[in-house]
Parts: C-alpha cells; sequence; structure tokens
C-alpha cells in the first residue's frame, strides 16, 4: 500500500484501549499502532521517528493520538510532541485520555443547552459542581464548565480538602478558580446542593453519589448530568438515555436530566469528527478540549432536539 493513513497512540499506561484503537479503524486509518508505558520525556524521540521516516505525501497521513488515563499528563504530552516538530515534517497529534476528553466535551456541550433551553442562560455564572472531579473526566470536565464562566466546584467523596487539592491544582494549571466540595457523606452534599443550579456526575462507573433523598435539597438545580453507564447511575432517577427528560423533585421544581448513553453518543460523535479531521488536514492539527468541545457544541446545535 503506497502512503498508507499511520494513527500512532502513545499511551503511559500499560495497555492501550481497545476503544482508541476501534475508533481509529472507524475514521479509516489504515494502520493503528500502540505504544505502551510512555513517559513524557521519550514523546520527542518517539515523534521525530514518526515524522522523519515519510514523504511529504506520507507526513500529511500520519498521526499522534495520545491517550492513558491522566488529562494533565496528555497535555503536557500533546505539547512535547507538537514541539518536536521540524516542519515541514510535522504531523497532527490528538489528545483525549480514557476517553475523558471528548467525554467532557459532550457532557458540558449538552448541559448548556438544556441550561439554556430551561431559561435563565447558559453556564456563565452559574453555580456548578463535578462528582468524581478528580477524575479524568471530571478534570475535564471542571475545567470546560469554568471556561464557560461557571462558578464550578470538584466534589471529592474524599472530603472537601482532597477536592481542594485537585480544584487547585487545575486552577493553577489552567488560569481558572475553582473551588472544592465535601461528598464523603450524604450530610455533606445535602448542606451545600441547595445552591447548586448543574451538577455533573464523572464518578466511577457504577456508584451512586447522589440518592433521591439527597436529591430533593437541589431545590435551584435545573441540570442534571450523569456520565456513569453502569448500574446504579451515579445520580438516582437518571436514565440512560434521558437527553434532557424533565423530572420533578416533590417540592414541584423542574429539572432536566441527561443519561450517560445521551452523553455517550454526543461523545461518539465528537471523537469520530476529530479523528477524521486528522485524516483529512491538509496541514497538521493540534486537538484537544479545546477543539472538542468545539465541535461538540456544533454537533448539539445541530441536533434537532
Ligand atoms: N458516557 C460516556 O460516554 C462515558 C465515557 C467515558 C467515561 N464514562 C464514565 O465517566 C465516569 C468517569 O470516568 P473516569 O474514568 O474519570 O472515572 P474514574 O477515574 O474511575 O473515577 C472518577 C472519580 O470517581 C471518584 N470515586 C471513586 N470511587 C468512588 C466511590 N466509591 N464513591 C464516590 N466517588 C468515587 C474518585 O474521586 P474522589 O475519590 O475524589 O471522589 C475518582 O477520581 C465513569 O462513570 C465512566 O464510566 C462515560
Amino acid at each position: 500500500m503506497q502512503h498508507p493513513h499511520l494513527l500512532h497512540i502513545f499511551s503511559p499506561t500499560k495497555y492501550v484501549s481497545p476503544f482508541d484503537i476501534n475508533m481509529a479503524y472507524e475514521a479509516k486509518f489504515d494502520a493503528v499502532i500502540p505504544y505502551c508505558n510512555v513517559e513524557l520525556d521519550e514523546i520527542q524521540a518517539l515523534t521525530q521517528d514518526t515524522i522523519f521516516s515519510r514523504s511529504p505525501e506520507g507526513v500529511r497521513r500520519t498521526g499522534i493520538f495520545i491517550g492513558g488515563r491522566e488529562f494533565d499528563l496528555a497535555l503536557k504530552m500533546l505539547a512535547a510532541a507538537r514541539a518536536a516538530m521540524v516542519p515541514p515534517f510535522a504531523v497532527s497529534v490528538m489528545a483525549d485520555p480514557s476517553g475523558a476528553i471528548t467525554t467532557a466535551a459532550a457532557m458540558v456541550a449538552l448541559a448548556e443547552h438544556w441550561a439554556r433551553k430551561k431559561g435563565g442562560g447558559d453556564l456563565r455564572g452559574r453555580r456548578v459542581c463535578v462528582f468524581g472531579g478528580t477524575g479524568p473526566v471530571g478534570v475535564c470536565t471542571a475545567l470546560l464548565a469554568a471556561r464557560c464562566g461557571a462558578d464550578v466546584a470538584i466534589v471529592s467523596h474524599q472530603g472537601r480538602g482532597a477536592a481542594l487539592v485537585a480544584a487547585d491544582r487545575l486552577s493553577r494549571a489552567h488560569d481558572v478558580r475553582l473551588d472544592g466540595l465535601d461528598g464523603s457523606s450524604a450530610t455533606a452534599v445535602r448542606a451545600w446542593l441547595p445552591d447548586i443550579e448543574v451538577l455533573f456526575s464523572a464518578a466511577r462507573a457504577g456508584v451512586e453519589v447522589v440518592d433521591a433523598d439527597t436529591l430533593q435539597y437541589g431545590h435551584r438545580l435545573a441540570v442534571i448530568a450523569d456520565a456513569n453507564a453502569v448500574p446504579p447511575a451515579g445520580i438516582a432517577g437518571v436514565g440512560v438515555k434521558d437527553k434532557g427528560k424533565a423530572l420533578a423533585l416533590a417540592d414541584g421544581h423542574e429539572l432536566s436530566a441527561l443519561g450517560a448513553l445521551a452523553i455517550g453518543d454526543i461523545k461518539y460523535k465528537v471523537h469520530t469528527a476529530l479523528l477524521q479531521q486528522m485524516y483529512a488536514a491538509p496541514s497538521p492539527v493540534f486537538l484537544s478540549h479545546d477543539e472538542a468541545f468545539a465541535t461538540a457544541r456544533d454537533i448539539v446545535a445541530r441536533q434537532k432536539k
């Protein structure tokens, strides 16, 4: 085969996710080559081995995908790969560790859409909390919501201290201001939930972080979004297929619910669109959370409902 489309996947983890390999073949790459246990200081050499061996036409048909489990490490790896390019030997690079960036982009874009639909504007100035906000999906969700102008707090089931450590690290790395909240018990959550307008759950799969009684304290909630597809739901009462479904609290207050499959549908489209952009780009593109979010917003805006 002449000038095949090649995607090299660099991952700091023991395995490259089969999800990412499947998605790359679906996006029509001819070969997808995984590299495991990759360290940050190895990215430059790997990138330069990737670029210098191809013709000008081959370079256009080569991409690098950064996987793994950590958001900030993936961004550093993307930056290191970008810095290692020697034009005209330069290829496209996309980061999406654990699907976190495309999932967070989908979840925040959907929440923004439904917040607007419910009235009261988009996410600007809204009180937002992110359960599981110390994990990869949660970190990126918190960052994107903050970039939308929301007043964001990371929630940790290990308590406010752990949440503040993650919030502080993210705030300093990305020039945003995040707070931390205590998610260690229903009592702790009930103390601050009445102030929250948009609630994201990006906690570990199969873990309920907001039970049905606690949700009743969400008197100001406009949108709740749950990324977890593994029963039980992360937020009691949210169905995996919910796409802005109206959910009424006992006091009559109504909010919109977003479930994991509705989020996953947009995530899949964003992931595919970004891979296709790499595949077809006439000159190198560098794709991370900003590009993923812009794409998610676009896809959500074009949907009928
Ligand atoms: N819908 C989609 O398309 C899609 C795609 C990808 C991922 N997902 C889902 O998104 C969610 C987040 O993924 P991830 O990889 O970021 O998750 P993760 O790393 O497994 O966990 C995220 C956070 O959950 C919290 N957590 C762990 N055990 C907990 C417990 N027993 N009770 C409450 N919180 C607990 C931890 O934060 P603290 O210890 O600080 O609380 C952890 O950092 C998962 O449910 C995953 O399945 C959905």
